[in-house]
């Protein structure tokens, strides 16, 4: 299984995922509906940039379902790290909320084999979804020919994302392409004064390691790591946790989560910061929502070092779990998540691109226009973090890992502990 949907993964999605305007695609249908039915639509979604997209889909679901009152039982915190945990146990004691948020990928794989969501194939059928999703996403969430989840977008992780004017200081005149050069250059920018490299929370360090994996290693070598002939003993692994030590040395004191850490980069207070496109909403949005800040001059981004060429992919998905409450509730916000309408309402805020091919292109802008052409012509590896290639297990185990090496800077005891996870994975 793991090899099959790996293969898919490392295969180059282009030409596929051209966007063509090929059939309206749709609007949203409610489903059947019952007096004042209430959807629990849960996933992390609360916090300043993220939660605009929400609020867009789910104005679209209140107009088309004026029978369902739509409970956002977001948890905050960004990546899901105390929504994941929670839902975990909602699910063991057989709670589930009416659809949830999941990660397209091993992660969804994890929900799959436990026995806790409903095919959705009756959907796919009804609203021809299998004609506007590419085929190799539609792999990531399907066991034995059942689809499991509908995705919404596309985010990509792999983005350095930094303050022009802070670079310029400390005289830095294009953004490093290599991890030498970014190691060079966060060097140049302790010495001007300002924090060369912002981090937040735990996960936020979880997400510079896999970028730094991802530029270290090159991108076939990276995908192997997830595949049956991964060697995480390998000299090249030990050479790239190096320079994550290296990168780690400049960074600043960890704030609260993702969001101040992208602030930094913003308010000019420090340099770099890597993180998913997210960060795009939250920097861009209008200042009820986001920053309000124009792209170029007061933010700017580039590929990760290292990582030209490749698109460090995530998709977030909605469920059905079995069980679910409200199901005719639930199936009405599938359909609002599965159409055109939900995804092009959705992602121009969210800083994430359709997971639908046959999205309106026009309003896709800025640096999202640019996000979908590295989509369509980029090689693929896939998400430590958000759920790509390792299943909740492993990547908890991962985390754990990177909070023992921040304390103790260890490589050799990191390596041996990454290498523990992979092999006790069970993936
Ligand atoms: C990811 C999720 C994104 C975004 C991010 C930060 O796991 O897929 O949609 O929410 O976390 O919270």
């Amino acid at each position: 299984m793991r090899r099959r949907w790996m293969a898919a993964v490392a295969v180059s999605l282009t030409g596929l995922l051209t966007l063509t305007a090929c059939g309206d695609g749709g609007g949203s249908q409610g489903g059947s509906q019952s007096a004042e039915a209430k959807v629990e639509v849960f996933s992390w979604w609360t916090g300043a940039g993220e939660a605009d997209g929400l609020k867009a889909m789910r104005a679209i679901f209140e107009r088309e379902n004026p029978g369902q009152e739509f409970v956002d039982a977001a948890v905050a915190g960004g990546s899901g790290d105390q929504a994941r945990a929670l839902l975990a146990s909602k699910l063991s004691a057989n709670q589930p909320p009416d659809t949830f948020q999941g990660h397209a990928g091993a992660e969804l794989q994890g929900y799959i084999k436990a026995g806790k969501l409903e095919s959705l194939n009756f959907l796919y059928d009804e609203l021809k979804l299998r004609d506007v999703f590419p085929q190799q996403l539609i792999d990531q969430i399907s066991v034995q020919g059942e689809i499991y989840s509908v995705p919404v977008n596309i985010h990509r992780s792999n983005v350095l994302w930094f303050n022009p004017a802070v670079l310029k200081e400390a005289g830095i005149s294009t953004p490093p392409a290599t991890i030498a050069a970014f190691i060079a250059d966060l060097e140049k920018v302790k010495a001007s004064g300002k924090i060369p490299l912002s981090i937040g929370s735990q996960w936020t360090v979880v997400h510079l390691l896999e970028s730094v994996l991802l530029g270290s290693l090159g991108t076939e070598t990276y995908n192997r790591l997830w595949t049956a002939q991964a060697d995480w003993s390998n000299a090249n692994v030990t050479q790239a946790l190096n320079d994550f030590k290296t990168i780690l040395s400049y960074a600043g004191t960890p704030v609260e989560d993702w969001q101040p850490a992208a602030k930094q980069v913003a308010d000019g207070q420090a340099a770099f910061n890597i993180m998913g496109d997210w960060a795009y909403g939250y920097f861009h949005n209008p200042p009820d929502g986001g920053l309000g800040k124009s792209s170029k001059t007061d933010f700017d981004w580039a590929p990760a070092p290292g990582t030209d060429g490749t698109f460090m992919w995530l998709s977030d998905s909605f469920t059905l779990p079995k069980g679910a409450p409200n199901r005719a509730g639930a199936v009405a916000w599938l359909k609002v998540a599965a159409s055109k309408e939900g995804q092009d309402a959705f992602n121009p805020l969210k800083g994430s691109i359709p997971a639908r091919t046959d999205a309106d292109k026009s309003l896709y802008k800025d640096y999202l226009e640019w996000d979908l052409a590295q989509w369509s012509s980029n090689k693929l590896a896939g998400s430590i973090q958000h759920g790509v290639v390792a299943n909740d297990a492993w990547r908890a185990s991962i985390n754990d890992a990177v909070g023992l090496f921040q304390g103790d800077q260890d490589v050799a005891k990191f390596q041996q502990a990454l290498a523990d996870a992979a092999k006790n994975s069970g993936q």
